[in-house]
C-alpha cells in the first residue's frame, strides 16, 4: 500500500490545513476518527469534502486498507479543489496588486504544497513578502510560494 504521506498537499481546502499537519496530529495524539482529527486540527470542520481524505490518512498511519479507487478519487478532488481555490485567491488578491505595477502573471502552477507564479518581470522583496503572506493567510500557512520570471 502506498501512503499518501509521500504527497504533501492542502488536505482541507476550506480551513487551509496541510496533510503534513494531519499526519503529525494523528501520530502525536494517537487519533483514530475523523471527529478527533477535526477537533485537533480543524481540518474537516466546514464542507466535509475532505473527510474521505482524513480517513485515508488515518488508514495510512494505522495500517488499514483503503481501495486504490478511493485514493485516486481523493487525489482528483484535492487537486481540482486546490486549483480552484488557488486561482480564485490569485485572481482576487494578487493579480490587482501586480497589475497596479504593470506586471502580469504569465503562468501559475500548483504542485502539492508549492505554488509557483511566473511573472513577466521581477518584483521587489517587500511585495514578494506581502503577496506570500496574503496567499498563506487565505490558502494554507504551510504553502511555499515561489516567484519566478
Ligand atoms: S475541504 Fe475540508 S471542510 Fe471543506
Amino acid at each position: 500500500m502506498t501512503s499518501s504521506e509521500t504527497r504533501p498537499r492542502i488536505l482541507c481546502r476550506c480551513l487551509g490545513v496541510a496533510s503534513t499537519r494531519v499526519f503529525a496530529a494523528i501520530r502525536e495524539k494517537n487519533l483514530h476518527t475523523v471527529e478527533e482529527v477535526t477537533r485537533a486540527t480543524h481540518a474537516g470542520s466546514s464542507c466535509g469534502t475532505c473527510h474521505t481524505e482524513i480517513e485515508e490518512v488515518l488508514a495510512d498511519v494505522h495500517g488499514f486498507e483503503t481501495t486504490p479507487a478511493q485514493r485516486r478519487e481523493n487525489q482528483l478532488v484535492c487537486e481540482s479543489e486546490t486549483r480552484i481555490r488557488v486561482e480564485a485567491s490569485v485572481d482576487n488578491l494578487v493579480q490587482p496588486r501586480l497589475f497596479a505595477q504593470g506586471i502580469r502573471i504569465q503562468r501559475l502552477s500548483v504542485d502539492g504544497l508549492t505554488l509557483t507564479l511566473q511573472l513577466e518581470r521581477e518584483i521587489d522583496a517587500s511585495l514578494r513578502d506581502e503577496l506570500t503572506e496574503i496567499l498563506r493567510a487565505h490558502l494554507c500557512r504551510d504553502l511555499e510560494i515561489r516567484f519566478c520570471i
